[in-house]
């Protein structure tokens, strides 16, 4: 099987929508006045979910007036969050049909449809013009493409000069084979974990500058201690959470990434640049 086709495999939901339905209506809510804060349970498919989002975009320097891309957007979750806090424009786009095609819906239910758009697409290859993005981010989705200066240069295409690029991703920090299957990758032959040196060498190389860098392995231990710590005084898994988009071995996922984190063979990191002018 092809890497894209073993990643369509790994990532593609049917009735995400209704599954998303159904789960506001457990919590007695409506789909029509469902918020962002009630979708982010869902659609924000990276560890420590609003939260990392909020704290990775806050570094990005986004205002009203501009139009960011989002690279992997999945369901749109960080884009919906993006236009509504800051009001800028986002454009998504990711290679799984299902989350693009169910996240436009969400952005319709939440009225941001004339705000962010969504396309399937891939991150090596996006169908957007040059330099126009004056801004971009990407949450956990470089461990699924390994070739980093590719995906740096077409980013760097992109965006406009002086622009931002955020990368949040899980990242190699230390030695030990990785656990499978993890939320990104049910087998080892698609997972292209990473060190941040080869992020940042791929960055430089394609004409960005380092701004900041930041290892989130506390924060994600404390976000998945919390998690543990609400599920076990619940009745099992709480109706709307992530376990919509990553299917019935949700649990075994999220138990390997602790384990991967914890062990510290990996740890989600935080790398910004800056197009260099
Ligand atoms: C773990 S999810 C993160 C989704 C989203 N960034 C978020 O934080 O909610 C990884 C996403 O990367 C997308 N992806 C993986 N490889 C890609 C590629 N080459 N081009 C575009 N999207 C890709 C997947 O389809 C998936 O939606």
């Amino acid at each position: 099987m092809s890497d894209t086709k073993e990643l369509t495999r790994h990532y593609s939901r049917s009735d995400l929508l209704g599954a998303i339905k159904r789960g506001l209506e457990a919590l007695g809510k409506k789909r029509e006045t469902a918020t962002l804060d009630d979708l982010a349970l869902v659609d924000e498919f990276h560890v420590g979910g609003r939260q990392a989002s909020i704290e990775l975009l806050d570094q990005m320097d986004v205002s009203a007036d501009q139009f960011v891309l989002d690279i992997g957007c999945g369901l749109g979750g960080p884009a919906r969050f993006a236009a509504d806090y800051y009001g800028c424009k986002v454009a998504g786009v990711d290679l799984t049909e299902d989350y693009v095609t169910a996240g436009r819906v969400l952005c319709n239910w939440v009225g941001l449809s004339d705000k962010v758009s969504l396309r399937q697409g891939s991150a090596l290859n996006m169908p957007l013009v040059d330099g126009t993005f004056d801004a971009a981010y990407m949450m956990h989705v470089g461990m699924n493409i390994a070739d980093k200066a590719a995906l740096c240069s077409e980013v760097y295409r992109l965006l406009r000069p002086g622009a931002r690029f955020g990368i949040y991703d899980v990242m190699r920090v230390g030695e030990g084979e990785l656990t499978f299957p993890v939320p990104w990758s049910s087998v080892p032959e698609t997972s292209f974990v990473a060190r941040p040196q080869e992020y940042k060498d791929a960055l430089a190389a394609a004409g960005f500058k380092i701004v900041a860098e930041r290892n989130r392995r506390d924060f994600a231990l404390d976000f998945f201690e919390k998690q543990r710590v609400r599920l076990a005084a619940s009745d099992g898994l709480p109706p709307l959470s992530l376990h919509i988009v990553m299917g019935e071995n949700t649990g075994e996922k999220l138990q390997n990434l602790v384990t991967n984190i914890a062990e510290n063979r990996v740890a989600p990191v935080e790398v910004i640049a800056r197009k260099i002018a």
